[in-house]
This record gives structure tokens, sequence and C-alpha cells, in this order.
């Protein structure tokens, strides 16, 4: 039996990749705090599976915790995901991030290497290349640059990550780059619940549509891009969870492994409001609004590494993401808040 140890498994992408994993036949045990998230949502793992996720409650950052864990279980490939993920809230509290993003890694990581666990996944992010000088973006493009402590953190810790192998090349560690996850779970019973306002472009239309904001704000109608509005690559979060899966499968040998997860096709902001808008049958209302500073034209991925080497490939479309999350926020107004398991 395969055991996958998932930090922040109580999250919005571990959740997805949980539901993954066991549908796999793999067991799963998830280590989260909920500063981000709510146990419920690993309840609802549970009930959608019919599986069970073994749950530890606490913080990464505690090494009595992270011990006990690998002492009570035979773990083969950790999967870490938690962290703290917000730009703005990066810029205004860099202590925080800069605590719990390395924190978290070092931590798990010297519980690892006291267990002798070698194989990690690690999600990171597109935003590693900072401003692309060309696109689409490989896993060669320049990385660095980044404008904010969350991305500078991401860059730190596949740098910490690396640097491990470096001293021991027994270890496999496998660098994801998520491109923009949205969408939710088929069932409605998962999707992203970010508290207060959405900074994100696809809950914030979300919240639109539920009647809850007035209009969407498109941040800039004037970069080099076909209508104007910035460009990215949308993955569906349930293809991106089958890409975990897909690394387990295929990656069988140590090494430093960097993969790009984005769909390779860019979309603007007035294409995935027109998505929405096919998606719940009206018309969403919109303003221009300035650019937002730190934002690029486009971003979008090369993902044929990927494909070439974990058979893996993004298959759900900007209207499946669309609909799918629709359909988590309209059955679920408060996200998790009050939310029966
Ligand atoms: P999320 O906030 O939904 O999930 C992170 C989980 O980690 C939460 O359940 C949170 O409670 C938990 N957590 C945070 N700090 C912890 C700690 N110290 N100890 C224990 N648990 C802790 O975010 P997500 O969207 O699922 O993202 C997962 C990972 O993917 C993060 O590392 C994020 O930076 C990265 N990522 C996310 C995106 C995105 O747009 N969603 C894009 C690129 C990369
Ligand atoms: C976000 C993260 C980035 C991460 C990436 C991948 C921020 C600021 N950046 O990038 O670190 O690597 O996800 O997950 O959170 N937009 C609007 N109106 C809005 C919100 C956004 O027009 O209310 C526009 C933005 O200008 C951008 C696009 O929508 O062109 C997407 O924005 P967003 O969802 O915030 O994601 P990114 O900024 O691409």
């Amino acid at each position: 039996m395969t055991t996958i140890l998932v930090t922040g498994g109580a999250g919005y992408i571990g959740t997805h990749t949980d539901i993954e994993l066991l549908n796999k036949g793999y067991d799963v045990i998830s280590v989260d705090n909920y500063v981000n998230s709510s146990p419920v949502a690993l309840s609802r793992v549970d009930r959608i599976t019919g599986k069970h996720v073994i749950r530890y409650d606490g913080d990464v950052r505690d090494p009595q915790l992270m011990d006990r864990i690998f002492t009570e279980h035979h773990v083969d490939w950790v999967i870490h995901f938690a962290g703290l993920k917000a730009v703005g809230e990066s810029v205004a509290k860099p202590i925080e991030y800069y605590d719990n993003n390395l924190g978290t890694t070092l931590t798990l990581l010297k519980a690892m290497k006291k267990h002798n666990v070698k194989k990690i996944i690690f999600s990171s992010s597109a935003t590693v290349y900072g401003k692309p000088k060309k696109l689409p973006l490989t896993e060669e493009s320049p990385v660095g640059g980044t404008t904010n402590p969350y991305g500078t953190s991401k860059v730190m810790q596949e740098q910490i990550l690396k640097d491990v192998h470096v001293a021991d090349n027994s270890w496999t560690i496998v660098l994801l780059r998520y491109f923009n996850p949205v969408g939710a779970h088929e069932s409605g019973l998962l999707g992203e619940d970010p508290k207060g306002i959405p900074a994100n472009l696809t809950p914030y239309i979300a919240k639109v549509v539920m009647g809850e904001l007035p209009q969407v704000q498109v941040f800039g109608n004037d970069y080099n891009t076909p209508d104007g509005t910035g460009v990215r690559d949308y993955i569906h979060v349930v293809d991106l969870a089958k890409g975990h899966v897909a690394v387990i499968d295929h990656i069988t040998k140590p090494g430093v492994f960097v993969y790009n997860l984005g769909t390779g096709h860019g979309y603007s902001v007035l294409q995935v409001i027109h998505a929405y808008e096919k998606a719940c049958g009206h018309k969403i209302p919109y303003v221009i609004k300035p650019r937002r500073p730190g934002d690029i034209d486009a971003c979008y991925a090369d993902a044929s590494k990927a494909k070439r080497d974990l058979g893996w490939e993004a298959k759900l479309t900007i209207d499946d993401m669309a609909a799918s999350s629709l359909n988590w926020q309209k059955k679920n107004p408060q996200g998790f808040r009050g939310a029966k398991e």
C-alpha cells in the first residue's frame, strides 16, 4: 500500500488532490491547521470517495507533530501544499508569510530526513517566472524577478529543495509550477472558499453572479493582448489534482524534476467573464478600472513536458471551470462556514 502525506490537505487544491489519490487506491494522510480551510472539507472528501483521509489537526511548523506523523505511518511520498498564498496580504505581512512558507518547508524536510522519506512534490507557482520575456513559458524560462513576498517565498522554497538534492542525490524533488487554478469538484461539495472579498478573478466573478458584489472590476483594457485585458492560463483544479497523481505514477527515480501544470492556452479577463455568462445564462455587469499594480500582460504555459514525461494533460475547458465554480458557489453560498458535513 502506498501512503501519501498531504500537507495542507484540507485546502482548495489539497482536497481535490486527496480525492484523486484515494480514487487511485492510495492511502492519504492530511496535516492541516485550518488557517485557510475547514475540517468540513475533509469530511466531504470522505463522503465523495467513500474512503477515509487520516487527519492530523496541527501546524506543519510543529516538529513534534511532524515527528509523530512519520513515526506512526510509513510514508512513501509527501505532497507539500501547506502555506499562505494571498499575494496582497504577503506584501502587508512579509514576516508571517516567510515564517509560514519557509518554516513549513524546513520543518517538513527535517522530519522527512530523520525518517528517511525522500520523495516530495512541492506546490510552486508560475509566479516564479516573474515578468515573462517570452511566451509560452517553458520550465527553462528564467526564474526570479518576483515582486512580492509570496512569490519570493516560492523561489526560495524551490532553491531550498534543489539544495537538498545537491547534498543528497537520493532525494526525489518534484517542483510543480501551477498556472491559475480555478473551478470546483463536479459534486458541488468542494471548491475555493476565499475569506472576505476575493482578490482573484474567478471567485470575484462568482460573487457577482451570486449578487453579493455589484460588478466585476476589470483591471486594465490597454494590455498588449487581443482584447486589451490580461491573459492567463486558467486550469481546472481537478486536472491540476490529477497532475500530482501522474507524478507519483511516473517518477520512479531520484532527481529534481520541474513541470509546468497549465493548459497551454491563455484566456483574457473578458473571455473568462463570457464563460461565466454562458454558465449562468445572463449578462454579468463589469466596469473597466485602471491596471492593478504588478500585473503582467499575459502568462501561459508550454505544458508539453508534463505530457511527454507524465502522460498528463489538462482536459477540462474554461466552460467546465465556470460551470463547476458556479455550481459550488450556489450550493455553498457561505463556503464551508456553517456548512454541514
Ligand atoms: P489553500 O489556502 O486552500 O490551502 C493551503 C492549506 O494549507 C490550507 O488548508 C491551510 O489551512 C493550510 N496551512 C497553511 N499553513 C499551514 C501550516 N503552517 N500548517 C498546517 N497547515 C497549514 O491554498 P491552495 O489554493 O489549495 O494552494 C495550495 C498550495 O498551492 C499553496 O502552497 C499555494 O501557494 C500553491 N499555489 C496555489 C495557487 C492558487 O492560485 N490556488 C497557485 C499556485 C500555487
Ligand atoms: C495569481 C497570483 C499569482 C499566482 C497566480 C497563479 C495574485 C495577485 N497573483 O495571479 O501569484 O501565481 O495567481 O495561481 O493573486 N483581474 C481583474 N479583476 C479582478 C481580479 C483580477 O481584472 O477583480 C485580472 C487580473 O488583472 C489578471 C487576471 O484577472 O489579468 C487574473 O488575476 P488573478 O486571478 O488575481 O490571478 P493572477 O494575478 O494571474
